[in-house]
């Protein structure tokens, strides 16, 4: 976006601000779901999702926000008893395995400290040492703490050891390749609000092959969840059950935005952006809660806080005086960091503006 004053600038992980074209084509009154018309946005949706992924791997939408793609990639794919390794980074990962904890018992734990991502050696460690475990769940960019795995090498070494992978990519994907194929990923989630620069509503969710064969065997009751239900609906180009028509018309609007102004310019963009609300660390005086830029997410950026000036009241300073929204830290971390979005439709103007008001409240 480019800033304006009057609007609230979204710099928060999500929800992030929408493009006049994406609002245009979500506006409008909604088609049946069981129509010909429909089923070709649809058609258009998944073909442009994949498009995204580089995947002809099977994909699906859901209404639903991220945690239910999430609980889908737990709930389809691990049965009661399976062991399952959780690379735990934050929040979101936490929550990744709280619900693969629901299913089983076995759910070994590797936990990171704040603003660090799992060492390779590691996995490869867990792995070894348990040869029975049937999948890995990992976020590849864990929003709360701002860290970005090395999808790739971890994809890597499951694969070595036969262990499904399970990614939440729901802040990685349309910021950053996501590569489904050639990293050879199982499954792989996203979401609308982030940086598919929608509003909340949609969850996607990615099947590989191999991952089909664990459905074949999954036990779990389930119903809106079940992915079977969505493959036999996709054979008819429609889903089982009412879709949100209107998000999935402004999902293709969005594809093609990000289409037209290339993938690799727009990962590229992320980069540029992270490179300069990193370089706020420095002008401001405020330290980097992940020092590694090689493991620094390209969607959020994590602030530690300083003494001059709470969490609290630089958030409600920027909100109050320069219609500006950050977040703060999430559980452990709240008052103790604050974290700046910078996923999906947003610009250097936008970073700017930020810098701007900063330079104000802290002069
Ligand atoms: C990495 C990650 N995973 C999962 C979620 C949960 O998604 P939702 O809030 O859409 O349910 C979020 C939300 O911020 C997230 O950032």
């Amino acid at each position: 976006m480019t800033s304006n004053q009057n609007t609230p600038l979204l710099l928060i992980p999500g929800p992030t601000p929408v493009p006049d074209q994406v609002l245009k084509a979500i506006n409008t009154q909604p088609l049946p779901h069981r129509s010909a018309e429909f089923s070709a946005i649809l058609n258009d949706a998944i073909d442009n999702l994949k498009w995204l992924a580089e995947t002809q791997n099977d994909c699906f939408i859901f209404t639903g926000s991220g945690t239910l793609a999430m609980e889908a990639s737990i709930v389809n794919f691990i049965n009661p008893g399976d062991s399952v390794l959780a690379l735990n980074i934050g929040v979101f990962s936490e929550r990744l395995a709280q619900i693969a904890q629901g299913i089983t018992d076995n759910v070994i734990t590797l936990k990171a400290e704040s603003g660090c991502a799992i060492e390779l050696d590691q996995v490869e460690l867990a792995l070894s040492q348990n040869k029975n475990i049937k999948a890995v769940l990992i976020t590849h960019n864990e929003t709360s703490t701002a860290v970005m795995q090395n999808l790739p090498a971890l994809a890597k070494i499951c694969q070595k050891h036969n262990a499904l992978t399970i990614v939440d990519a729901i802040t990685s994907f349309a910021a950053s390749p996501v590569l489904i194929t050639e990293w050879g990923l199982d499954v792989v989630i996203t979401g609308s609000q982030k940086a598919l620069m929608l509003p909340p509503g949609l969850s996607i969710i990615f099947v590989s092959k191999r991952a089909w064969e664990y459905v074949g065997k999954n036990k779990n009751p389930k119903f809106y969840l079940d992915l079977n239900k969505y493959k036999k609906s996709m054979l008819n180009k429609t889903t089982p059950f009412t879709p949100n028509v209107s998000l999935i018309a402004g999902l293709n609007v969005a594809l093609k935005l990000i289409a037209e102004n290339g993938k690799e310019a727009t990962y590229d963009r992320h980069l540029k952006l992270r490179k300069l609300v990193r370089s706020l660390s420095q002008k401001y005086d405020f330290e980097l809660l992940v020092e590694d830029e090689s493991i620094a997410s390209p969607s959020v950026t994590a602030f530690k806080a300083a003494d001059r000036i709470t969490v609290s009241d630089l958030r409600s300073n920027l909100k109050n005086n320069h219609n500006i929204i950050i977040a703060d830290g999430q559980n452990d971390l709240k008052g103790k960091i604050f974290r700046v979005g910078h996923m999906g439709y947003m610009f250097e103007a936008d970073i700017l503006r930020l810098d701007k008001a900063l330079g104000q409240i802290l002069a």
